[in-house]
C-alpha cells in the first residue's frame, strides 16, 4: 500500500501522432537514450514500452514543484509508429492506455495521423496531453535545457515569442475545427473539457517537466478508480519476436494483476490456442526501451503495470494484439482456449481466399499486420496467400514457389525486417522465386511495382 492509502499500480500512458513528429525522440529525452538515432528510415515501425520509476519522475519535475506526491510506482509509456500503414499499431496502443500524448510538431501543425490519433483517443473516451513539440525550432530560440516552459519562454527575445504565439494560436484553431477546444496548459481552467497543450523540445528538454507532471497528477487526480490494482491479469499481447539466444519471445502490457515464473498461460495462436508455461519473465532496465535488444533482468513475479518479455516454449505462432490468459487453479482451460481464440478473426480474414497472392513475411506479427493493412489498401492492393515470420528458410521458399504454377509474378517473397538465409537463396534462384527485403515497408512495394512493370513489358 502507498501514501495516502491506496493501492494504485502505474499508468500506462501511449504517444501518438503524426509521423516524425517527435514521439521517440521525446522519450529518448525522458530516458536519456538515443533509440530514434538507430531506427531504420528514422520512423518507429514497432509498438515500444518503457517503464519510468516514480523515482524518475519526481527528480525530473523537481524544478517545478518540491512536494510533488506521486502515489503511483511510476509510469509504463508505449511509443507508437506515426506511420500512415501502422493504423493497427496506434489502434492497439491507445486501447491499452489510460491516457495519452498527442504530439504535434509546432511547424507542422496538424497532420492527418494527428488527426487519426485524435480520433482513435476520443473513440474510446481517452484523455490526452498535447505536447507542441520541436519549439527549439522557432527562429533564435534560446536553449534552455530541461526547463520548466515558463522558465524557458521568459529567456526568449520577442520574436520567438510572437512567433510561438502565432504558431499557437493557429494550431488552436486547427483543433477547434475537429471539434475540440484545447489551450496552453498552465491557462487552461477548465480541464478535462478543454485539452491541455504544453510546448516541449525533444531536443533540448524544455517543457519536459511539465508533460511528466501533468500526466501523473492528472491521472492521480482523476483515475484513482482505474488505477487501482486488482488481481485480477489483464494482459495483452504487444509483439511476438524470435530473440537470439531466448527463442520466439513475446512483449506484453500487463495492466493488471501479476504473473509468475511457471505460471500455466494460454494465448491465441495463428494454429490455434497455444497453452504453454512462462520460462522466464524478462524486462528492460527501468528507462530503457523494451523493444531495443538489450540485457534483460529476470524476475520470478511482476506486478502491473509493467511491459514484459515472456519467454515460453511454442509461442511461434502467437498473435500480436490478442489477450493473454493465465490459468487458475480453478479455470476450465477448455474454456480459455476458446475465449483466447476470439481475438483472431481480424488478421486471418487479411489472407486472400482465392490462394493467389505473394508470399509475406516480416519481424514480427505486429509489423505483418501493418504490411498486410498496406498491401490491402487500394492504392497498392497486392493479393497475399501466405504468410511468416521471422528468418526467411527453405520452406517459406517452397511456400511461395507454389505460386510458380499459378500466377508466375506471385512467385515472391516480400520480407520486411528479416533475414534470409543461404539455404533458402540458393534456393529461390533455383526454382526461380523472387525475394525483396526492406526494412521500410513502403520501400517493398516500390520494388515489387517495378518487377511487376519489367515484367508486363
Ligand atoms: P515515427 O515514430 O516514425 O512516427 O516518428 P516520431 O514521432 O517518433 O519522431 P522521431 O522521434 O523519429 O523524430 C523525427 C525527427 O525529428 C528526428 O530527426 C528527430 O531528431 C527530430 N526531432 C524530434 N523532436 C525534435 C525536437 O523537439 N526538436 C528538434 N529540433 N528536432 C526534433
Ligand atoms: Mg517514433
Ligand atoms: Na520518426
Amino acid at each position: 500500500i502507498k501514501e495516502g492509502g491506496e493501492n494504485l499500480r502505474s499508468i500506462i500512458c501511449c504517444i501518438m501522432g503524426h509521423v516524425d513528429s517527435g514521439k521517440t525522440k521525446l522519450l529518448d529525452c525522458i530516458r536519456g537514450t538515443n533509440v530514434q538515432e538507430g531506427e531504420a528510415g528514422g520512423i518507429t515501425q514497432q509498438i515500444g514500452a518503457t517503464y519510468f520509476p516514480a523515482k524518475n519522475i519526481r527528480e525530473r519535475t523537481r524544478e517545478l514543484k518540491a512536494d510533488a506526491k506521486l502515489k503511483v510506482p511510476g509510469l509504463l509509456v508505449i511509443d507508437t509508429p506515426g506511420h500512415e500503414s501502422f493504423t493497427n499499431l496506434r489502434s492497439r496502443g491507445s486501447s491499452l492506455c489510460d491516457l495519452a500524448i498527442l504530439v504535434v510538431d509546432i511547424k507542422h501543425g496538424l497532420e492527418p495521423q494527428t488527426i487519426e490519433s485524435l480520433n482513435l483517443l476520443r473513440m474510446r473516451n481517452t484523455e490526452f496531453i498535447i505536447a507542441l513539440n520541436k519549439v527549439d525550432r522557432l527562429y533564435g530560440w534560446k536553449t534552455c535545457k530541461n526547463a520548466p516552459i515558463v522558465k524557458a519562454m521568459k529567456q526568449q527575445n520577442k520574436d520567438v515569442t510572437n512567433e510561438f504565439n502565432i504558431r499557437l494560436t493557429d494550431i488552436i484553431t486547427q483543433f477547434k475545427e475537429q471539434g475540440l477546444n484545447t489551450e496552453i496548459y498552465y491557462k487552461n481552467k477548465e480541464m478535462g473539457e478543454t485539452f491541455s497543450i504544453v510546448p516541449t523540445s525533444a531536443k533540448s528538454g524544455e517543457g519536459v517537466p511539465d508533460l511528466l507532471l501533468w500526466l501523473v497528477q492528472w491521472a492521480q487526480k482523476t483515475m484513482v478508480e482505474k488505477l487501482t490494482y486488482v488481481d485480477e491479469v489483464q494482459c495483452t499481447v504487444l509483439e511476438v519476436k524470435v530473440i537470439e539466444g531466448h527463442g520466439t519471445t513475446i512483449d506484453v502490457v500487463l495492466v493488471n494483476g501479476e504473473l509468475h515464473e511457471g505460471d500455466q498461460i494460454v494465448v491465441c495462436g495463428l494454429q490455434g490456442p497455444i497453452v504453454t508455461t512462462i520460462r522466464a519473465l524478462l524486462t528492460p532496465h527501468p528507462m530503457k526501451e523494451l523493444r531495443v535488444k538489450g540485457t534483460y533482468l529476470h524476475h520470478k513475479e511482476i506486478k502491473a503495470a509493467q511491459g514484459i518479455k515472456i519467454t515460453a516454449q511454442g509461442l511461434e505462432h502467437a498473435i500480436a494484439g490478442t489477450s493473454l490468459h493465465v490459468v487458475g487453479p480453478d479455470d476450465d482451460i477448455e474454456a480459455m482456449k476458446e475465449s483466447a481464440m476470439e481475438d483472431m478473426e481480424s488478421v486471418l480474414s487479411r489472407i486472400d481466399k482465392s490462394g493467389e497472392g505473394v508470399y509475406v513475411q516480416t519481424s514480427t506479427l505486429g509489423s505483418l499486420e501493418a504490411l498486410l493493412e498496406f498491401l490491402k489498401t487500394p492504392a497498392v492492393n497486392i493479393p497475399v496467400s501466405g504468410i511468416g515470420i521471422g528468418p526467411v528458410h527453405k520452406k517459406d521458399i517452397m511456400k511461395a514457389g507454389v505460386m510458380l504454377e499459378k500466377k508466375k509474378e506471385y512467385a515472391t517473397i516480400l520480407a520486411f525486417d528479416v533475414k534470409v538465409t543461404t539455404e533458402a537463396r540458393e534456393l529461390a534462384d533455383e526454382m526461380g522465386v523472387k525475394i525483396f527485403c526492406a526494412d521500410i515497408i513502403y520501400q517493398l512495394f516500390n520494388q515489387f511495382q517495378v518487377y511487376i512493370e519489367n515484367i508486363k513489358e
